[in-house]
């Protein structure tokens, strides 16, 4: 599809992966949206490359469908990557100290990492749906964020993982779904990519991570990431279908 023409949300759009993709998908030419809840660095990308900010909170209907309602206004809204993202809870099952894992982490973790994707991909394919059809039917794309831990999540990280095989979960049921609408859903999961939300641990994690990945051997970069949504949104074929980019890196247990 080509991308020129299209308006775009990037939810999460502030953060290491979004930024990236903010920024490529304006250099590639769609009227991109940043939708985020950090205001300071939204309002200040958004300004630096001449684009639309809004303060959106992907777990809320009216918060997301008001970035739609942005796009929308500027071309027909056929590019929705979501790569929001914060903490998650995590810790053994069962703890040294007998106690389980406790419910309420899990459900917030779940929350954020999983209803909140659902949240943003059922009110993007809703609006996406009512854009004109393109060549073969075609009116848009919906690129979700896992994680290869939703394949093999590590020791105390069983919350996170249960979100993200939720998100693996979903992909080819939501293509299915919407195929007669002709709009693709694609998932990225990552392994280890050097962002912001690593803060001042980066390096170490750079360090540690680096010599384990079989090749690259360093961490992932937002820009690959980036690279690999445009890729999706550009080739009709790719749909229903979870992509790893993760330098062949398969988690061990810890
Ligand atoms: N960086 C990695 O190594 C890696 C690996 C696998 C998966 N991922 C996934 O990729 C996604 C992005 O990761 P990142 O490294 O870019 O993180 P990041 O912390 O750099 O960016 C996350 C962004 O989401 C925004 N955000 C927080 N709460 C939000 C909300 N309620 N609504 C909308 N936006 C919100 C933050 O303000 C931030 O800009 C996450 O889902 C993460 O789980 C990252």
């Amino acid at each position: 599809m080509q991308i020129t023409g299209s308006s775009a949300i990037v939810v999460g759009g502030t953060g290491g992966l979004g930024e990236a993709t903010v920024r490529r998908l304006h250099a590639a030419g769609a009227q991109v949206v940043v939708a985020d809840v950090n205001d300071e660095k939204g309002k200040e990308l958004a300004s630096e490359l001449g684009i639309r900010y809004v303060h959106t909170d992907a777990t809320s209907e009216e918060s997301v469908n008001a970035a739609i309602a942005e796009a929308q206004s500027l071309a027909p809204l056929r590019i929705s990557v979501d790569t929001h993202g914060g903490p998650a809870t995590g810790g053994r099952l069962v703890g040294k100290d007998g106690a389980p894992l406790a419910l309420e982490g899990f459900r917030t973790t779940v929350e954020f990492y999983l209803t909140a994707v659902f949240n943003v991909l059922r009110l993007s394919a809703a609006a996406i749906a009512k854009s004109e059809p393109l060549e073969e039917g075609a009116r848009g794309v919906i690129v979700n964020t896992a994680s290869i831990a939703g394949y093999e999540g590590q020791i105390g990280q069983l919350p996170y993982s249960a979100a993200k095989g939720g998100v693996i979960g979903m992909t080819l049921v939501a293509a299915r779904d919407l195929s007669p609408l002709g709009i693709r859903v694609v998932t990225i999961a990552p392994g280890t990519v050097n962002t912001p939300a690593y803060g001042k641990s980066a390096d170490q994690l750079e360090k540690y991570w680096g010599p384990q990945i079989p090749f690259p051997k360093r961490m992932g970069r937002s820009t690959e990431y980036a690279q690999l949504a445009q890729s999706i949104i550009e080739n009709d074929y790719l749909n229903g279908e979870i992509i790893r980019l993760d330098g062949a890196l398969r988690f061990p247990p810890k």
